[in-house]
């Protein structure tokens, strides 16, 4: 399966592709994440920290030589993050054929209430929330015993900016994929389980043969 996920930031994209990965032989792609883990890494386009801090896009050539990267000679993967501008999946076309696209919605009253409140884990960026998925342990990863942080671009201002550049340059790259490709769209409005529950079974189809998710 070579898939792309879409959404509004707190859709659940990365909880759910995070899940998806534990399962199958699908790999999370996530651009946030990489980014994060190499924020501080000078390029000729400055260090991501610069942007990612304001809730700014990190420009597309540095992106798209990132992914260039990590997609060689991946089988199976779902691509989450990129593309986010109409320039960035004219690249991602040039070197990969996808097969599915997922798209997740959820309104911006929503987005707020969950990423003002996320925390994630520090070393495999897990996301939890106090009410909607609380970790076993306050504040300690379920996964791997590190410590559960507040993302930097988490705060209410950053979040609304983020969502304004989410709907002025994604929504446009989402459009343009309508056409292309085969869609699975899910309500992620609602509970984690019941959303998991059908991600896993429009995904299901796409995988392996022998390997099942539901249930
Ligand atoms: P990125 O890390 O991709 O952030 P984002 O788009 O803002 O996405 P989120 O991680 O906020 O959303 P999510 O849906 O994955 O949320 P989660 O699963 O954690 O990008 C960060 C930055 O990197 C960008 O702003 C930009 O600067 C830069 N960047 C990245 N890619 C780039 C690119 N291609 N080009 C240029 N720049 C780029 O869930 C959120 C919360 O909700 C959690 O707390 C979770 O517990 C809770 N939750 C999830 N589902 C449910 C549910 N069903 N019910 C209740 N709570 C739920």
């Amino acid at each position: 399966m070579k898939a792309v996920i879409f959404g509004p930031l707190g859709a659940g994209k990365g909880i759910h592709c995070q899940r998806l990965q534990r399962r199958t032989e699908v790999e999370h792609v996530e651009m946030g994440k990489i980014l994060r883990d190499n924020k501080d890494t000078e390029t000729p386009y400055g260090a991501p920290r610069e942007y990612m801090e304001e809730g700014e896009f990190v420009p597309d050539e540095l992106v798209n030589d990132i992914v260039e990267r990590v997609l060689t000679e991946k089988e199976s993967f779902i691509l989450d993050g990129y593309p986010r501008t109409l320039d960035q999946a004219e690249f991602l076309s040039s070197i990969a054929d996808l097969s599915v696209m997922v798209y997740m919605h959820v309104d911006d009253e929503t987005t707020i209430d969950r990423l003002t409140n996320r925390r994630i884990c520090e070393s495999c960026d897990e996301s939890y929330h106090p009410e909607y998925k609380p970790p076993a342990t306050e504040g300690i990863c379920d996964f791997c015993d590190a410590e559960l942080v507040e993302r930097n671009d988490d705060d209410e201002e950053t979040i609304r900016r983020r969502i304004a550049i989410y709907e002025e340059r994604v929504v446009p790259v989402i459009e343009h994929y309508r056409d292309e490709l085969e869609q699975i769209t899910i309500d992620a409005e609602r509970p984690y389980e019941e959303v998991w529950k059908d991600f896993s079974t429009a995904i299901e189809p796409h995988l392996q043969e022998s390997t099942t998710l539901v249930g």
